[in-house]
């Protein structure tokens, strides 16, 4: 089975030209894109590119006005968020909904709670499997009791994930799960989104730094104002080329240039000033 083996297979998702304005602003125009099981795609560009307007079609938070989106490849127009994940699309936005002082096992339940007789809470098996489900993706908490507040970014958006993973998402959509996060968290969230696809879920993950989406990605799209630039999967495109590609490529160069000769210049002060610190007999006592 695909979600076993995590092995590509038909589309889950399918944008087909689809466009979206919002009044006079045109924030997507004739954007295609595809989804596939066990594969990550990566939606890239600057800010006003369109990455939200693209992501909340998909979620059904916003309707599209042209072209056609596909799931599992029947045409649909999600009328809300809830028949977008009916239809096993779930979404991990920037600004989580999380209850800081609730316990994470709770968060993790939040919304499907599991019940017994009488309309209790099922703590025991919530707490036990909120731990069975972190630890399956590789997250050793030492405590589901704690408040979510109290973990880093990268483990909330680590223990959103792991619950779309649990309550059966086939699509994983994530947008900018790693702009606010350091280096080594934003490592932290990449390696889930890396489980989540080898768990078979398609992944969308949405975000500006073509350093984090190139090592997990297998398809790359390039928005630029509301349009595709680019569109590749892996094999097609290097690394250099997508970023690249994202900062406007000549504008890039010609940064890294600057900063080449004015740190040459100052290696080169440098060393001329402990030549003559050297020959003057002047150094630290
Ligand atoms: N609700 C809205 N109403 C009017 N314009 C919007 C709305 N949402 C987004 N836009 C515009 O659509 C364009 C794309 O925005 P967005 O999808 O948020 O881009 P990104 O997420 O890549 O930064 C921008 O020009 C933005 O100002
Ligand atoms: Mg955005």
């Amino acid at each position: 089975m695909t979600a076993e083996t995590g092995t590509a297979g038909a589309p889950l998702v399918r944008l087909e030209g689809v466009g979206k304005s919002y009044g006079n602003v045109i924030a997507l125009k004739d954007v295609s894109l595809e989804v596939a099981p066990g594969e990550v795609t990566c939606v890239l560009g600057d800010n006003g590119a369109g990455k939200s307007t693209l992501i909340k079609i998909i979620a059904g938070l916003h309707r599209h006005d042209e072209g056609v989106l596909r799931v599992h490849g029947e045409p649909v127009t999600f009328g809300s968020p809830r028949q977008a994940l009916d239809a096993g699309i779930a979404t991990v936005y920037q600004d989580l909904a999380v209850v800081p002082l609730m316990p994470v096992w709770r968060n993790f339940f939040l919304g499907s709670e599991k019940r017994r007789a009488f309309g209790l809470l099922d703590v025991p098996h919530m707490r036990c499997t909120t731990r069975d489900e972190l630890l399956a993706m590789g997250i050793d908490l030492r405590d589901v009791d704690q408040p979510i507040g109290t973990l880093s970014g990268g483990e909330r958006q680590c223990v959103a994930i792991a619950r779309a993973v649990h309550f059966g998402a086939k699509v994983l959509v994530l947008d900018e799960p790693t702009a606010a996060l350091g280096v080594k968290q934003a490592g932290v969230v990449l390696r889930y989104i890396v489980q989540a696809r080898r768990r078979g879920l398609g992944v969308v993950l949405i975000t500006h730094n073509p350093h984090h989406a190139y090592p997990v990605g297998d398809r790359f799209l390039v928005l630029k104002r509301g349009r595709s630039l680019a569109y590749h999967a892996k094999e097609e495109i290097s690394r250099d080329e997508l970023t690249a590609l994202m900062a406007g490529g000549a504008e890039l160069e010609e940064l890294a240039h600057e900063l080449e000769s004015v740190s040459g210049t100052a290696a080169e002060e440098l060393s001329a000033e402990a030549r003559t610190l050297g020959a003057g007999g002047e150094g630290r006592p």
